[in-house]
């Protein structure tokens, strides 16, 4: 199985950074914009979860969520990956230190939990971002960066990490499905 632990923003979070991309979304002819029922802040990756993992996944991430506590976050910034001059991917990003850190100890959390249990999880260094676009061609996106990085998005509290699986292909056009599979709340024991 391919699964993800991630932060999901509030409707209201979602709502203000979909007002601020639609006036802008059809200007990008090379761009695929990600849907917004997508929208997240992903902290682990594990591109191959054994069956046989998963309760034990599930369990591990239950007490890695219960282990941090709940924190503020407002989406603000923009970037690009790899890099600006051969964009692939652009993204939101996560304004202030306080949320930074959570993330990050949230993924360190996640993604030990994940190996514990057994699956295959990313490592690569952790840079919280909201995937907003994919780019066809890998192209120079200063100018779209520009643009997005005046984005400042208003202030919500991270409670939950939530565990999805991603069912390549199975979207719309032959975009991946996304099914939650379970979501914990943070800072509390089961
Ligand atoms: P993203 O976080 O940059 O958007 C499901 O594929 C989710 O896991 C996506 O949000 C995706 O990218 C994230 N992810 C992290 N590392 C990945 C990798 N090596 N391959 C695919 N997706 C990855």
């Amino acid at each position: 199985m391919r699964i993800f632990a991630a932060v999901v923003p509030p409707e209201h979070a979602l709502d203000d950074l979909e007002e601020f991309l639609a006036p802008r979304r059809e200007a990008g002819p090379g761009l695929r914009w990600t849907a917004r029922d997508q929208w997240h802040l992903t902290v682990a990756f594990m591109p191959a979860v054994p069956e046989r993992a998963v309760d034990d996944l599930l369990a591990r991430m239950a007490r890695a969520a219960a282990r941090r506590t709940p924190f503020a976050a407002t989406l603000t910034g923009a970037g690009a990956f790899p890099d600006p001059a051969r964009a692939k991917v652009l993204w939101a990003g996560v304004g202030g230190l306080e949320p930074e850190v959570e993330l990050s100890r949230l993924a360190v959390g996640a993604r030990a939990a994940a190996a514990k249990a057994g699956a295959d999880v990313e490592g690569r260094r952790f840079h919280p971002h909201l995937t907003l676009a994919r780019v066809g061609r890998p192209a120079e996106v200063t100018r779209w960066l520009r643009v997005l990085e005046t984005y400042r998005g208003p202030e919500w509290t991270a409670s939950e990490l939530v565990l999805v699986e991603s069912h390549l292909g199975e979207g719309p056009r032959r975009r991946p499905r996304y099914e939650v599979v379970e979501t914990f709340a943070l800072g509390v024991r089961r």
